[in-house]
């Protein structure tokens, strides 16, 4: 044990050297770069962190006209549309746990796409995943923009119209193409060039811009000011709504190509019928301290919240525990969470501290036997039962590194963690004709099967099961830190290994973002980028774990985080990453009180 230890506080020195130096003092008569990236911001009145300057700087403009947190979240959410198009925007989804100060409460807003209501549990079944990727099928009824005006009208002070002028503004003037819009462009083009309006868009004379040129959006200029003024039932039930249906049933595939392209199920009336839930947090105590997360249909907060209580219960805590209880949450995860509304979810049990305890004393010393499997959520726990590994484990799919996560507090002490998904880079593939957006390919989420009993089958109206993890912790009532990232599955390791490096090992936030990560998800192998296999894998290894390379794209590359620390006397610390996907953005409203 005492090794693991001295290697964590290894992990805080070497980490450290991820972070960039301070920047030199700036020559004499040159004046100050004003709009430089920095992936650490500390200040007072307001703070934000995501993942790009255009929108971190959308979401400060809402914060300085003197918006809230949610007014700013929804701003940083709708830029984020325009700037990661193909991470974010309005026909995607994602989940938004909120700390409103004034009622001194935590909430989280679902707004997770649905299966259409002709979808059925088979209607995925025997589909390669990569064709169910880039086709109508795998769209799900967009929950963006009822998540956006629910989060506006019940905490927010401004209305959608005003929230979304940053982005329209950012969308008709452009930003500038850096290397990650770039390669996700590229890696995306062969798919990108079978869908006419997604070339149009993405690859203007055939090619992914290029980096350093600046990218203009009109059509979602327009898209955004005519929801602006028409409002969401332009999109749930009017026209924008039908535009999208023609789309998913009939995608606008370029006349040769050879792609299969599947066309969608949904309906107006699914548009109709969709509705954004506010819903309770999860909720477990770690060490003193409150962490609040996502519940059903997202695994974030059962799945981080069990893999604390697992690590609560064992006597240390080092690099292997946190991989043993990641894997032991993630056996539960995958046999119990789906949609609460057509599965029931135990996750009262998932969270109790019993079945923690029940669940802790299955680590020992060495790596468990692969896979390791479900435990029993069912009220009833004791000491320390033997488990027999599982005959299998649930096959996974590859983890990508998209979906985006931002974080934004505003002066009276709001606090805002909103994970944003279309799922795959570029989601679908497919954009809506004259209107700027891509589609999601959000119900590929859902397990193709056959697998009877699986929590996650298609239905109809259903969610599929998420791993989106917003996360925020209060200590003795207060916020104290808010977390998030993206990265599918791996969203879930991100956020317990940043937690875990900050409230065990004893790192800064910016250090406990930026120290190497390691993923085990009940896999047979653990994904760990090269700096944590160079630093802890001889170490681990020898306790029987197996390590393997992370294949991205980008390869070598877990998530891409963005996180808050509440310091003393009012101060806040923005975070973001200083390396990973280029490097995030930090910022904060005032640097005096
Ligand atoms: O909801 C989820 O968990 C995923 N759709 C998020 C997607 C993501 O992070 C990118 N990876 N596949």
């Amino acid at each position: 044990m005492r090794s693991v230890v001295v290697t964590s506080l290894g992990v805080l020195t070497l980490a450290g050297l991820l972070v960039p130096p301070a920047e030199a003092a700036p020559a004499v008569h040159t004046p100050p770069p004003k709009e430089v990236k920095r992936p650490v911001a500390e200040g007072y009145g307001g703070a934000v962190a995501t993942v790009d300057l255009d929108a971190s700087k959308a979401a400060l403009t809402v914060l300085r006209q003197g918006g809230n947190a949610m007014d700013a979240a929804v701003a940083g959410a709708a830029a984020l549309g325009v700037t990661e198009p193909y991470s974010a925007g309005l026909a995607g989804g994602g989940f938004l746990v909120y700390y409103d100060a004034r009622h001194r409460k935590v909430t989280t807003i679902d707004g997770r796409e649905t299966a259409p209501r002709a979808m059925t549990s088979t209607a995925l079944e025997g589909i390669p995943f990569a064709e169910a990727v880039s086709s109508g099928l795998s769209v799900g009824v967009p929950g963006s923009v009822a998540q956006w005006d629910l989060a506006l009208r019940k905490y927010g002070t401004m209305s959608l119209r005003q929230a979304l002028r940053p982005a329209i503004e950012i969308a008709d003037r452009g930003f500038v193409v850096d290397q990650t819009f770039h390669d996700q462009t590229q890696q995306n083009a062969d798919r990108f060039a079978d869908f006419t309006p997604t070339a149009a868009l993405y690859l203007p004379g055939g090619q992914p811009p290029p980096v350093g040129s600046v990218f203009r959006n009109p059509d979602l200029a327009r898209t955004y000011r005519e929801l602006g003024i028409r409002g969401p039932a332009w999109l749930y039930g009017g026209d924008l709504g039908r535009e999208i249906v023609n789309t998913v049933k009939k995608p606008p595939v370029r006349a040769g190509a050879t792609r299969n392209v599947r066309s969608g199920l949904m309906e107006v009336s699914d548009l109709r019928a969709y509705r954004a839930l506010e819903r309770p947090p999860t909720k477990v105590t770690y060490k003193g301290m409150d962490v609040y997360g996502m519940a059903p249909p997202s695994s974030g907060g059962s799945t981080v919240g069990e893999a604390l209580n697992i690590l609560e219960a064992v006597p240390k805590i080092g690099l292997h525990e946190y991989l043993e209880a990641s894997r032991l949450a993630f056996a539960d995860r995958n046999a119990y969470v789906g949609d609460p509304a057509y599965t029931r979810v135990p996750l009262g049990d998932l969270l109790s501290d019993g079945f923690a305890k029940e669940r802790a004393c299955l680590i020992g010393p060495r790596a468990m036997p692969h896979p390791a499997a479900p435990g029993s959520p069912d009220g009833s726990y004791s000491a320390c039962a033997s488990a027999a590994p599982a005959a299998s484990a649930p096959e996974e799919k590859k983890e990508g590194p998209e979906t985006t996560h931002l974080v934004v507090t505003d002066r009276w002490g709001d606090v805002a963690a909103y994970n944003i998904t279309i799922e795959q880079t570029g989601g679908s593939g497919i954009v809506v004709p004259g209107r700027g957006i891509l589609l999601n390919n959000e119900l590929t989420d859902f397990t193709f099967g056959p697998a009877p009993g699986d929590p996650n089958l298609p239905a109809p109206g259903k969610r599929p099961r998420s791993s989106m993890a917003p996360t925020i912790v209060l200590k003795d009532g207060r916020p104290l830190l808010a977390v998030g990232s993206p990265g599918g599955a791996t969203i879930i390791t991100t956020v317990l290994q940043i937690l875990v490096n900050r409230l065990d090992f004893g790192m800064s936030l910016p250090d406990a973002v930026a120290a190497p990560r390691a993923s085990q998800r009940n896999t047979a192998a653990t994904q760990a980028e090269p700096a944590f296999t160079q630093w802890y894998g001889a170490e681990l290894t020898a306790l029987g774990h197996t390590l393997t390379d992370v294949p991205g794209p980008p390869a070598g590359e877990i998530g891409a985080a963005t996180g808050l620390e509440f310091l003393r006397d009012g101060k806040v610390q923005a975070v973001a990453e200083p390396a990973r996907r280029g490097g995030g953005s930090a910022l904060v409203v005032g640097t005096h009180r």
